[in-house]
Formats: structure tokens, sequence, C-alpha cells
């Protein structure tokens, strides 16, 4: 008997089997085109090198930390998420910035850059499902259900930056901010001067160990909104209570490290230090003992001390650099298995390659667009998080 393989439910959490089908409405992109060079082109490295000396100043190319060693190489700049943001605004004379990341970095950048400057994803199918764990119409079908229950006045939404432009689009109408992981705190002081409440949206974990590591917020007051249940799963009396709403999203990779994670590597290294991203759950950043960015887990390494142990909860292919540029010092993953963020690897030589190619033949590929109603709005929401103190 043979069975038929159909396309999972296009739902904003299906898995699109990498490659195969496309679902334009999620964070996930659409199919990668183009004739890419083979992976084993013993040329590769030469080929970007060319090209990108061609394009000269009419490129600049952006690296967020996640990306692989041979893309990273010729990235003009690295960063975390909110740097790269920066980095994209103050270069208004560059014609092309080729954003070497993810979906919703790239929708930032053509929100933050000038309409004659175009941002380009190397491949398409480079999302982020933490991003895509959240779709406006849930967003507002939600905000609608704090109208009905007279409370939508007292609450100020936040939006990670890991978010589509949508849902920035949302928050800038509703008078809210963006935050990265690198100023969540001073985005969540700045709503609670204008609101009573938040709607944190998406990554439950940054909000509540925000809320909760930092600003002294107690578990209980945050609630969790579920947007596959009625009414988020939550009665009328709790969102009238809660001072943070958390989205029930996260990141499928700091997800993975676990309490165990910590317990086990604190045994097998006396007098390591474990030192994770905010995206890992609230029990994994509680026993951790230092927390930040990918910009602040990188400063922290540069200035340990020779000969310190560091076990470090982010994505390995930042982990894995950290410990090549620093063999005085043991730095280790904090899991035991791989953990690579999948869509952040997408981005790879080949078609770093092939973007850099096209351009110099004149072609523009991989245009990443938000439509200009959407920009406006979400770009309020950017410009304030900008303008946080
Ligand atoms: P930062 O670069 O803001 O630390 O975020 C990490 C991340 O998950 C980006 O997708
Ligand atoms: Fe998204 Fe997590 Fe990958 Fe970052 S590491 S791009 S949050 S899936």
């Amino acid at each position: 008997m043979t069975s038929t393989w159909t396309e999972p439910s296009n739902t904003a959490t299906a898995l699109l089997l990498l490659g195969r089908g496309s679902d334009p409405a999620s964070e996930r992109g659409v199919d990668c085109p183009g004739d890419l060079p083979t992976p084993s082109d013993p040329d590769l490295v030469a080929r970007a090198t060319a090209a990108k000396a061609a394009l000269g100043d009419r490129v600049f190319v952006l690296g967020h930390h996640y990306q692989r060693d041979e893309v990273i190489q010729f990235a003009d700049v690295t960063g975390d998420s909110f740097k790269l943001a920066q980095q994209a605004a103050a270069r208004p004379e560059a014609e092309f910035i080729v954003f070497c990341g993810v979906h919703f970095m790239a929708e930032s950048a053509d929100i933050l850059t000038k309409p004659e400057q175009q941002v380009i994803l190397p491949d398409l199918a480079a999302g982020c499902s933490m991003a895509d764990m959240a779709v406006l119409g849930q967003v507002q079908t939600a905000w609608e259900h704090f109208e009905d229950l007279g409370i939508a006045g007292d609450i100020v939404p936040v939006t990670y930056m890991n978010s589509s432009a949508d849902i920035k689009g949302f928050v800038g109408r509703e008078k809210g901010v963006v935050c990265t992981s690198s100023n969540a705190k001073r985005a969540l002081d700045w709503a609670f001067e204008h609101g009573s409440k938040v709607f944190f949206l998406p990554d439950q974990h940054l909000g509540r160990n925000t809320a909760v590591l930092e600003m002294g917020f107690d578990l209980d007051d945050c609630v969790l909104y579920d947007p596959h249940k009625p009414q988020g799963g939550l009665t009328d009396e709790q969102l009238r209570d809660a001072r943070m709403i958390l989205w029930r999203g996260h990141c499928s990779v700091h997800g993975r490290f676990t309490l165990d994670s910590v317990n086990d590597v604190r045994e097998r290294v006396p007098g390591v230090n474990v030192l994770v991203h905010p995206e890992c759950r609230h029990e994994v950043v509680q026993a951790a003992d230092y927390v930040g960015s990918t910009e602040y887990i990188i400063k922290a390494l540069d200035a340990a001390p020779a000969g310190s142990a560091w076990a470090v909860g982010t994505e390995l292919n930042l982990v894995r650099r950290m410990a090549l540029a620093h063999p005085d010092k043991q730095i280790m993953f904090l899991d035991k298995a791989v953990c690579y963020c999948s869509t952040m690897n997408r981005i790879d030589l080949p078609h770093l390659v092939w973007t850099l190619e096209e351009l110099v033949a004149g072609r523009v590929p991989n245009v990443i667009t938000v439509d200009p109603e959407t920009a406006d709005n979400a770009r309020v929401a950017l410009d304030q998080m900008l303008a946080l103190p």
C-alpha cells in the first residue's frame, strides 16, 4: 500500500520541510530561488571575496552572532539584533544591505533604512520559529478581548525584536515599543511609565525573566496568554489582576537548555560560571550566574580571566567561535547535545556567494520589503526603542 505525503497544516507553527513548499504569511518566508553554487566548490571564499570587492561601498554586509564562521568572515559588522538594527539605520550610503541573519531582522532593517536602499536576505527560508508563534490575527483577537474587558487602555504592548513587521506595526499603532534582549528592562521601565500593564510578545521567557529577575515582579504578577485557547485560557479576573500578560511563544533553540543542563555542568566542572541568554526558561536563568544578550555574552567572555571556566547557554555557532577565540579559557556549550538555530544556519557561504554575484551581475535577489503602512506603524515602535534612555 502506498501512502501519500501531505504538507502539514498551514498554521503559524507548522514545520515547512526545508526547501519544500512555502508560507508567505509566516516568518519562514518562501522558497529559495536561484542556481546556488555547490557547497563543495573550492572557490567559494575567492568568489565571495571577489564579488564583495567588485561591489565596494555599494554593499554593506551585516552578520548576526549566530551565523556560521564561513559567513561571518564576510560581515562588515557583526552584532546582536539591537546593534544590527542600529547599524542598518546608520548606513544611508549603502545601496544594498545584505542581512546575514533571519527574516524579522531584515524586515526591521528595511523599515529603518532609506526607501532607495534594498535589504537582501540571502536565503528566504531563514525565518524564526519564535516570530512565527505570534500572528497578527491572533494578536488582534487578544487585543479586542482586552478592549471588551475595559483594560486595553491600561496596557502598553511591548514586542521583542523577534517578531514579524506586522506585529511591530500593531505595537506601534497601539503606542507601544519594540525591545531586544539587550534593552528589555529599559523598554519595560518605559512601558510601565505609560501604563499599569504590559502585553509582552512573543517570547514569554524574555518577558518573565526581565519582569521577575530584573524588575522585582512576582511570578504571580505574570499570566500566560495562549492564543490557541479561547480568551487565551485566562479568566477575566486573571487578566484584570495581571501586570504582565505574556504571549505563549518561545525560542526552540534556547528552550533546549534545562535545569538539568545547569546542574550537570556544575557537577562536572567545579567553579564553572554559567552564562545564558534571557530567551532560556525561567528556572535556567534563575540557576545561572550571568544572563544577557549575545553582545553581553561576548563581552563577558572577552573580559573573563584566563583559566576561568564558562558554560554558555546560547546558539552553538557563537559559543564555538568564542571557545576558539579564547584558548586560554575553558568555554563550553551548556548542554551536552548540539544545538544550532536551523534557520540562522540556512544562510551559508553558497547563498552568500550567489547573492553577491547576482548583485555584481545587476540583479537584486531576495529583497525584503515591508508594505508602507505596516512600515510606518512599525517604525514608531522601533524609533521608540532606539530613543529609550
Ligand atoms: P540577540 O541577538 O538580541 O541577543 O537575540 C538572539 C536571538 O535569538 C536572535 O534571534
Ligand atoms: Fe529565532 Fe531562536 Fe533562532 Fe533566534 S535562535 S532566530 S529566536 S529560533
